[in-house]
Order: structure tokens, then C-alpha cells, then sequence
């Protein structure tokens, strides 16, 4: 495990001197099997994999669950441990931000703040603004060949591809599929908050977001049409819904008729709990 940016760094100049690709995961901790295909995804395509576990203040609003989030290093360890992973970067949130957390840091990019207006960015507002710092920030002390990212967190995803490209960074974007439980639930650190009645509701999500997309794929019906139909259904089992949005798969702007891909996403809060999940469509 290494908490210094700077050995970290050094240790990978000698890893880039000598050719060696490098993979990057970046991750909060509280690690399960979404997180470890990441982890499995960058082995097989590099030959040195860095995960990094930081619960990142900057990405969660004033009344958000930072302090409640879940820390579990030594189960995080053994998984990264089993799983092959080269280096763990732990930092502090002194070393992440030396210049403090009052001031954010003004990440420039032409597209990504577009990308980061709807959907999670309104409901959260200053959120990717944050996730796009700490990504920017690891990137400059990775260097990595291949970053990771999981299509779970799609909007994030979108936003972190396009934040590369605006910056012309070198780092190849993967975006990985989602690891669901049997049940469909899209696994996430947050799911270990759930009651058993709440876990059990919780799998309506993913059925909701399946059927819509089937009724997207036939186009019988009206994209706004089956969009009401789903948030109906959802509304029955869950506590609040933030959205439910279907959109353009690549500028997540709302979609009015069929033509390209899709995206149908959703937030919303089983119990305390806030969940997102996502399904694509693609056009052919
Ligand atoms: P975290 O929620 O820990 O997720 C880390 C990575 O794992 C993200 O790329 C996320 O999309 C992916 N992931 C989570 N659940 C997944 C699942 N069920 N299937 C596939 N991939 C999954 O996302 C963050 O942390 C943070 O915002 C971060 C990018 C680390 C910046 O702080």
C-alpha cells in the first residue's frame, strides 16, 4: 500500500522506463465484484494495474453521506490482494489536496461540463465537478496507459471521457460492463446500507430499467410513452425517483425519437439509500 503521490510516481517511472503498460483503477473502496472486473479487465490488458482507494470529499454535496460512506480497508486489501493487483495508492486528503478543499479546483474542458448537467448533475450539484478533479489529479500522478471505468456510473464515464479528450490526455478510456447481483441489482458499495425489505424492493430497479428498454428495442410505443409507463412501475416500489431519463447515449441530452443509440437511466432512493443504474440501447 502506498500513500505517497510521489513514491507512487516514482515507482511507475520505472515501470514506463522499462516499457511496462500500466492500468488504472479508481475507486472509493468498499470494493466487490463491479469493482474487481475493473481490476481483472486492467491485468489482462496491462502489465502493471494501480488501484486507488479515496473517498473523495470534493464530489459529495454539504448533505450527502461522505462521513457515513463505508471504509473498509482491510477487506478492500485482501480482495486487491487476491485479485492480483500490483499497487494499492491510499492518499489522505492532505496529499490529494494540499491546497485545501475550500477553493475548487476550475478543470477546463470545452464538452465535459455539458455532459455534466443533467441527470446526477442536477441533483448533484458541484458533483462532477469533484469527481473530475480527483480523476484529473490521479491521472497527472499515474500516467496511466488505460483508465477503467465502470458503465454503472455512466454519466460519470461519459463526463470522464470527454474530460480526457478536451484535455488531450493520453490515457485509452475502458469502459467495462456492469456487474449485477442474480436479482439484477447493479452492484454498488452503497447496497450494504439496504434492509432486507429494502434489498428486496431495491431489485425492482433493474426489472424496470430491462422491461423499458425491451419497449425500446420494439419501438411500438413512444419513447415519452414508455418513459411514463417506467417511472409509474418504479414509483410503486421505490421511495422517491430523482429521475428516470431516457437520453442520446453520447451527449445524455433527453431523446424525443428513435434514431441513434439510447440510454435509460435512473437515481432514486430506496429507504435513505440513493441508487443509480442504467441501461443502453443501441440503434442497430
Ligand atoms: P466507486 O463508486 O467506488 O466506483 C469505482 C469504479 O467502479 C467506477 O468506475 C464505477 O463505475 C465502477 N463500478 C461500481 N460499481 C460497478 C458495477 N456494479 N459494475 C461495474 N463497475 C462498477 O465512481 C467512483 O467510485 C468515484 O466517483 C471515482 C471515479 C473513484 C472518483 O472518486
Amino acid at each position: 500500500m502506498i500513500r505517497s503521490s510521489k513514491k507512487l510516481y516514482h515507482i511507475l517511472e520505472v515501470c514506463r522506463q522499462k516499457r511496462k503498460t500500466v492500468g488504472f483503477v479508481p475507486t472509493m473502496g468498499a470494493l466487490h465484484e463491479g469493482h474487481l472486473s475493473l481490476v481483472r479487465a486492467s491485468r489482462r490488458e496491462n502489465r502493471v494495474t494501480v488501484v486507488s482507494v479515496f473517498v473523495n470529499p470534493t464530489q459529495f454535496g454539504p448533505k450527502e453521506d461522505f462521513s457515513r460512506y463505508p471504509r473498509v480497508l482491510s477487506h478492500d486489501k485482501r480482495l486487491l490482494s487476491e485479485c492480483g493487483a500490483d499497487y494499492l495508492f491510499y492518499p489522505s486528503v492532505q496529499e490529494m489536496y494540499p491546497e485545501g478543499l475550500l477553493k475548487p479546483l476550475k478543470i477546463p474542458g470545452a464538452k465535459w461540463p455539458v455532459l455534466a448537467k443533467g441527470l446526477c448533475g442536477k441533483f448533484r450539484p458541484g458533483h462532477f465537478q469533484g469527481v473530475v478533479t480527483v480523476v484529473a489529479k490521479f491521472l497527472e500522478m499515474i500516467k496511466p496507459t488505460r483508465l477503467y471505468l465502470g458503465a454503472k456510473d455512466y454519466q460519470q464515464a461519459r463526463v470522464l471521457t470527454r474530460m480526457v479528450e478536451d484535455l488531450s490526455l493520453k490515457v485509452k478510456v475502458r469502459v467495462m460492463p456492469t456487474v449485477r447481483e442474480k436479482d439484477g441489482l447493479a452492484m454498488s458499495s452503497r447496497n450494504r446500507f439496504l434492509t432486507p425489505e429494502e434489498r428486496a424492493r431495491a431489485t425492482m430497479i433493474s426489472r424496470v430499467l430491462f422491461d423499458l428498454r425491451k419497449g425500446l428495442k420494439k419501438r411500438q410505443k413512444t419513447i415519452r410513452e414508455l418513459k411514463k409507463q417506467a417511472l409509474r412501475e418504479l414509483e410503486r416500489h421505490v421511495d422517491k425517483v430523482q429521475y428516470l431519463e431516457v437520453v442520446d447515449a453520447d451527449w445524455l441530452v433527453p431523446a424525443r425519437a428513435y434514431g441513434g443509440d439510447l440510454a435509460a437511466l435512473t437515481a432514486c432512493f430506496v429507504g435513505k439509500t440513493r441508487l443509480i443504474d442504467n441501461v443502453i440501447i443501441h440503434a442497430s
